[in-house]
């Protein structure tokens, strides 16, 4: 096994980021940070000390105040549920795992996450965490501007009726009434303002690895994984 490396992984809403980052993760005994869940987490702040407006407008500058402020109430943290399990999500010590995952949020993330201020916020979070190594991070912009110089960067696309699909059955799972309608246009929402907005828009970075996984299994993607690697000869399984 060669040095511990930065693996960035991004890609538009529900394209199996996630599923795929865990898997590689878990081979590699690396630390796996779902980067949009700090945008999730920073919004669910947003909405409870009710700096969002009901078209959806975010009182940036009161948010920024609150994040740069520090302590306990912009407190995110990463927190892992005993040996083995899953990542889960805390914000003032305050397990939101659940809460950040509803569509009230989905509706409203993308707005929060355009606010150059909670970006830095973020990025400044995440920087912390990267600089240990051995980590996989998924997200919209780490192989853009997070980590530029990310050892290995993968770019992931499907197309949106499977992205779709796949989102309505994964909330479905876990026990959420949403429409697959309503799902679909979520994400064709949230693609539109993901790559359009001024501040670190979601694009595939000239050195990035393109993975469209339409029509793959996870076992698949794992399998196109471990050829990558051997390929650029990097850390292996
Ligand atoms: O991956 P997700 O759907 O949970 O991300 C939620 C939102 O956060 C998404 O609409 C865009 C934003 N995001 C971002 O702007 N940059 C990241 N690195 C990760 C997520």
């Amino acid at each position: 096994m060669t040095s511990p490396i930065i693996i960035a992984i991004d890609g538009c809403s529900s394209t199996g980021k996630s599923t795929f980052a865990k898997a590689i993760a878990k081979e590699l005994g690396y630390i796996y940070i779902d980067t949009g869940a700090m945008y999730r987490a920073v919004t669910l702040l947003a909405l409870r000390n009710g700096f969002v407006s009901g078209d959806n407008t975010i009182d940036g500058e009161a948010l920024c105040r609150v994040l740069s402020a520090g302590g306990r109430a912009a407190d995110i943290s990463f927190r892992v549920s005993g040996p083995g399990g899953s990542s889960e999500t805390w914000l003032g010590g305050e397990n939101v795992e659940r809460e950040i995952r509803t569509i009230g949020i989905s509706r409203v993330v993308s707005h929060v996450a355009a606010i150059p201020g909670v970006r830095k916020f973020v990025d400044r979070t995440l920087r912390e965490i990267g600089a240990r190594k051995g980590v996989v991070m998924d997200g919209r912009d780490i192989g853009t501007a997070v980590f530029p110089d990310a050892e290995l960067k993968i770019f992931m696309t499907a197309r949106p009726e499977v992205r779709a699909r796949r989102r309505y059955e994964e909330m479905h799972a876990r026990g959420y009434d949403t429409s697959y309608e309503e799902i679909l246009s979520n994400i064709s929402e949230r693609d539109y303002i993901d790559t359009h907005r001024g501040t670190a828009p979601l694009s595939q970075a000239p050195d990035a690895v393109l993975l469209d996984n339409s029509d793959m299994t996870v076992k698949d993607q794992l399998q196109w994984f471990r050829e990558l690697l051997k390929r650029r000869h990097l850390c292996g399984f």
